[in-house]
């Protein structure tokens, strides 16, 4: 079970008192939104920001690149400390030399499926990667309302996974509250990527808690 509280729904004007605030709450992961305007109609923050950030936290730094031009972006990210680098699948063609190029800077592959966009298109990757991510929102804003048409594809994640006797972690993103967090985990999601439910709360500790308490009680439920 991983909780990733990510960064885009932080308070900007201070990021260094906000990471202190996930490294003190017993999150898992920092997730780490990188949008540049094109494949994505908002823009975010770049590798210089994750650099300076990266001494702050002894967190796996979880990047979501949501970027027309990943190849240009690996390496500034890999070096700018990132742990995990994940790629959309909706780049296509492009997509195969990504990630083994992520695999080559020493860096967990992750990938990435948009809600309009079939599952089955993960499918001839399955064995090259450590992460999937489900968009469970469009991408490019935080706060929006999870869309549930996205927990088949949770399903079908996690049926491939037990076929074919894979361990990769099956994310969700956007969206992911105390209520549909625990409809994710039902679907077979393990790894609960959470902006505005969790940084709007005073005390972010007490929020990851609650959280991980119920995803523990749903897994537990399942057995
Ligand atoms: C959306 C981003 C998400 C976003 C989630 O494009 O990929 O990581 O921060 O935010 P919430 O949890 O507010 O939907
Ligand atoms: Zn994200």
């Amino acid at each position: 079970m991983i909780i990733a509280p990510s960064l885009l729904a932080a308070n900007f004007a201070r990021l260094a008192s906000e990471v202190a605030r996930v490294n003190a709450s017993g999150a898992d992961w920092l997730h780490l939104d990188i949008m540049d305007g094109h494949f994505v109609p908002n823009i975010s923050f770049g590798p210089v920001v994750v650099k300076a950030l990266r001494p702050l936290s002894p967190l796996f730094f979880d990047v979501h690149l949501m970027c027309s031009k990943p190849d240009i972006l690996l390496e500034p990210f890999a070096q700018a400390g990132a742990s995990q680098l994940n790629l959309h699948v909706e780049l296509g063609e492009a997509l195969t030399p990504l990630l083994w190029s992520v695999r080559a800077l020493g860096k967990r592959v992750g990938l990435v499926v948009n809600p309009p966009t079939s599952v089955s298109l993960v499918q001839p990757f399955l064995d090259h990667i450590d992460n999937l991510l489900i968009m469970t929102v469009n991408p490019g804003f935080g706060g929006q309302s999870f869309i549930y048409e996205s927990l088949p594809k949770i399903q079908q994640a996690a049926a491939w996974r037990r076929d074919r006797h894979l361990a990769y972690t099956i994310a969700v993103d956007g969206g992911v509250d105390f209520k549909t967090a625990v409809e994710c985990a039902r679907a077979g999601a393990d790894t609960f990527i959470s902006g505005t439910a969790l940084f709007s709360q005073r005390n972010l500790g007490a929020a990851v808690r609650r959280l991980r308490k119920l995803l523990e009680e749903e897994t537990a439920n399942q057995r």
